[in-house]
């Protein structure tokens, strides 16, 4: 049972009766502290047709509404403030978590419908930033969100992968590249290269026109640039699976801008043909309505194209391959005037469906407040985090719970955790502040304080010898197991608000606050005592160990039983 749609049921059968339920229930609050009861009707939307105050019509509903699963009504200013029965309404909500099992959360309204998400697109021969792994793990959760919802999903990695830094690239192991160290250390070596570069191309510009002719060549397919290229690509990828498999986040295609090169020429013509193209300073534009956007950069003077060229040119390969309802472009706030020149681009075009591309933008990781960047060197390697992250919690193991079988892969669970939850539980937009430090508390509003939390609640049934699902259920009394029961009842609607927000951070936030009232109860509980409503609070913890679990595993997070 929905509290929402039972307290909505008897408003209107008793008072509203004009009205649908739907109505009804379209108003109905949760209020903001919980000593003023479960739910409460606002009653500011009835004053034109009572010609009542709101206070007298809020007086008038709680004198007439009478239920028996309800224990208390009251006025409170113009709002009626209800409180149910935790035991007869805490009975129903368990049954139907119990019922609905592992799809309990779960929505159909995405069934027949395909999101694809552009997310992660590392670029090759540099590191892995923490931008990209924001991208990651949002997109990830953001993808697990949607097929939560019914949706098809297609996660994308858009490997960054053409362009001219790869003519510079090419051109720097030309000059000062050596095979073996490539070999041994490819990114870090190749990301060396890059920058020794851009040091020489401060003294010696004629190098910029270098690079730019090496990659024009790779657009011609040279041979000898060609292969290079391939090698640098395939040392790269292999050094970004091993960052996925430890995340565990896969996708669905790597097809990066590179894939592109052959599709981009049709892309001119389309624009040529719709009269779309400008030259400005020798160079073709897509000039913009909206004036507050540069025109569109779509060819070079010596005719190479660009990055908004290959974007333009997947999102109409990707509609066709798809034809996805709706486009998840998961990258950086720092690139919003590009997303909004190549959706203007194809709207010019007359693309309906570029209005359901979107740009899900997130803010920074930090350095000591500052950006962190490439080029300047301050830049944090994720590999190196996680291996900290992962090496921390071993450790912590061994202390605590040295007997622990498949600690090492817990470990590796706990510290991957720790590290996808520090972003995940901010809101997309706010900058974070880049501290190993905080990542890797376990204590607080943490990773690791959930999975703990998780497998204390399996070690109770554990030790009541329950192994498998229970389902029996009499009720409970007491306000704390209510309060755990009246968070149980949110996920769905959770879940469906962290979708339409893209916003995992709501799942988070909802964990923490479930987390938080399940070990107040269980501190105050003394769960297996022999006593008759014994199975009644051991099937409370199996619900919410299971809610945990599913949540935890929505943001990309593992719950291992035990730690
Ligand atoms: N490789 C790019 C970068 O690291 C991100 C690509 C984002 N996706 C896109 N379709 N442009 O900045």
């Amino acid at each position: 049972m929905d509290l929402v749609s039972a307290l909505a049921k008897e408003l209107k059968s008793q008072v509203l009766t004009s009205w649908t339920e739907e109505e009804v229930s379209m108003l109905i609050e949760t209020p903001k502290h919980t000593h003023m009861g479960d739910l409460a009707f606002p009653c500011f939307r009835l004053a034109k047709e009572w010609r009542k105050a709101p206070a007298a019509i809020a007086e008038e509903i709680a004198e007439s509404l009478h239920s028996s699963l309800l224990t208390h009504v009251e006025a409170a200013g113009p709002y009626v403030n209800v409180r149910f029965n935790p035991v007869v309404a805490g009975r129903e909500i368990i049954k139907n978590i119990i019922t609905e099992g592992s799809r309990y959360g779960d929505h159909t309204f995405g069934e027949g419908k395909t999101i694809v998400l552009d997310m992660s697109s590392p670029n090759i021969a540099k590191p892995f930033s923490m931008g990209h792994l924001r991208s990651t793990v949002i997109g990830n959760a953001i993808a697990n969100l949607a097929g939560n919802c019914g949706y098809e999903t297609v996660k994308i990695n858009y490997i960054g992968d053409w362009g001219t830094q790869f003519g510079k690239l090419i051109v720097a192991f030309k000059k000062w590249g050596d095979e073996e160290k490539v070999r041994e250390n490819p990114i870090a070596e190749l990301f060396t290269l890059y920058k020794k570069f851009h040091e020489e191309a401060a003294t010696d510009p004629s190098l910029e026109d270098e690079g730019r002719k090496a990659f024009k060549l790779l657009e011609e397919g040279d041979e000898e640039i060609t292969t290079l290229w391939k090698w640098f690509k395939s040392e790269s990828l292999e050094a970004f699976k091993t960052i996925y498999s430890l995340l565990g986040v896969e996708f669905d295609s790597y097809n990066g801008e590179a894939f592109f090169n052959d599709k981009m020429e049709a892309v001119v013509d389309l624009l040529e043909e719709h009269k779309l193209l400008e030259i400005s300073q020798g160079a073709k534009v897509v000039r913009l309505k909206d004036e507050t956007l540069p025109p569109c950069l779509i060819k070079k003077t010596d005719g190479a194209t660009l990055y908004a060229t290959r974007d333009l040119a997947a999102a109409l390969y990707r509609q066709r391959e798809y034809s996805f309802d709706e486009a998840l472009y998961v990258v950086g706030q720092e690139q919003t005037v590009h997303f909004k020149q190549v959706k203007e681009v194809l709207e010019q075009l007359g693309y309906e469906w570029a209005h359901n591309m979107k740009h899900i933008p997130f803010g920074l990781y930090l350095k000591d407040g500052k950006k962190m960047s490439t080029r300047k060197g301050r830049v944090i390697l994720l590999e190196e985090v996680l291996q900290e992250a992962i090496a921390m919690a071993e450790k912590n193991i061994k202390q605590k719970n040295p007997d622990l079988k498949d600690g090492a892969k817990v470990a590796r669970d706990v510290g991957v955790g720790a590290v996808i939850f520090h972003d995940v539980k901010n809101d997309r937009m706010n900058d974070i502040e880049f501290s190993l430090e905080h990542m890797l508390t376990f204590e607080g509003e943490t990773g690791p304080y959930l999975q703990y939390t998780h497998a204390r609640a399996r070690s109770i049934l554990r030790k009541a010898g329950l192994s498998s699902s229970l389902s029996n259920y009499d009720g409970l009394d007491d306000p704390a197991s209510w309060e755990v029961i009246k968070k149980l009842r949110l996920f769905p609607e959770t879940v469906e608000r962290a979708w339409k927000n893209y916003a995992p951070s709501i799942v988070a936030k909802y964990l923490l606050e479930l987390a938080k009232s399940f070990n107040s109860y269980y501190g105050n509980t003394k769960i297996i005592n022999g006593d008759q409503q014994q199975e009644t609070r051991l099937t409370l913890v199996y619900a919410v160990a299971m809610v945990l679990s599913k949540g935890l595993s929505i943001l990309g997070i593992e719950s291992p039983d035990e730690m």
